[in-house]
């Protein structure tokens, strides 16, 4: 079974795609850490995320780059939004992202394109999203617990100039899949939006 999570960011797919993987014993691909090492790698060359031949040298990034923990900031998810248009960065990612989807047993991986793209076989598609205002809140708390100094007001900012992008891209835009489940998040508390997504797993097995 390939459950395929899409949303935008800070929609709570992350955690959504986690608790199904553990509640259904499948493995997961947070595939959004992939896109966040191929701009890591980016800055760390040197090089600019606009430039498609910068960012496709960058797709062969070591695999311990997956641990490094600047790949969780904000800074690098927009890097990560900006290498990411580039077809050629996508195609490298693909093969990898392809085989997660296919082991033996199934998988989930959550992303921007899992069940249009990587994966449109897929038994089960969920898009998970929230209101800007929502997500900007969760991230505002988020990054005051990790004593970051931000605005409520520049994470929105940041979260509308990434889905702007993420929705645009002419290759593999954030769109939901025609089968996929829509659950909006946005007045929903973690454990709440994990039990719907769970339900909507149940029914389509
Ligand atoms: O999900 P996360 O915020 O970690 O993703 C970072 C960026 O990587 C996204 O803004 C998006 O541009 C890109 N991405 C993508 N396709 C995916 C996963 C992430 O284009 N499957």
């Amino acid at each position: 079974m390939i459950i395929a999570v899409d949303g935008p960011t800070a929609s709570g797919k992350g955690t959504i795609a986690k608790a199904l993987a553990a509640h259904f014993g499948l493995p997961h691909l947070d595939t959004g850490l992939l896109y966040r090492a191929v701009g890591r790698q980016v800055f760390l060359d040197g090089g600019d995320p606009g430039n498609g031949g910068d960012a496709l040298a960058a797709t062969s990034f070591p695999d311990s780059l997956l641990d490094d923990p600047h790949l969780r900031t904000e800074e690098t998810g927009g890097l990560a939004s900006r290498v990411s248009v580039h077809p050629s960065v996508r195609q490298a990612l693909y093969e990898r992202q392809r085989q997660f989807a296919l082991q033996e047993g199934g998988a989930v991986l959550d992303g921007r394109d899992i069940g249009t793209v990587i994966a449109p076989e897929a038994e089960v598609k969920l898009f998970v999203t929230a209101s800007v205002a929502a997500r900007a809140k969760r991230r505002f708390l988020e990054m005051q617990q990790r004593g970051v100094k931000v605005t409520l007001a520049e994470i929105e900012d940041d979260l509308r100039r990434r889905d702007e992008r993420d929705t645009n891209r002419a290759v593999a835009p954030l769109v939901p899949a025609a089968d996929a489940h829509v659950i909006d998040t946005s007045a929903l508390d973690r454990d709440a939006a994990i039990a719907a997504a769970i339900s909507v797993v149940e029914k389509a097995l």
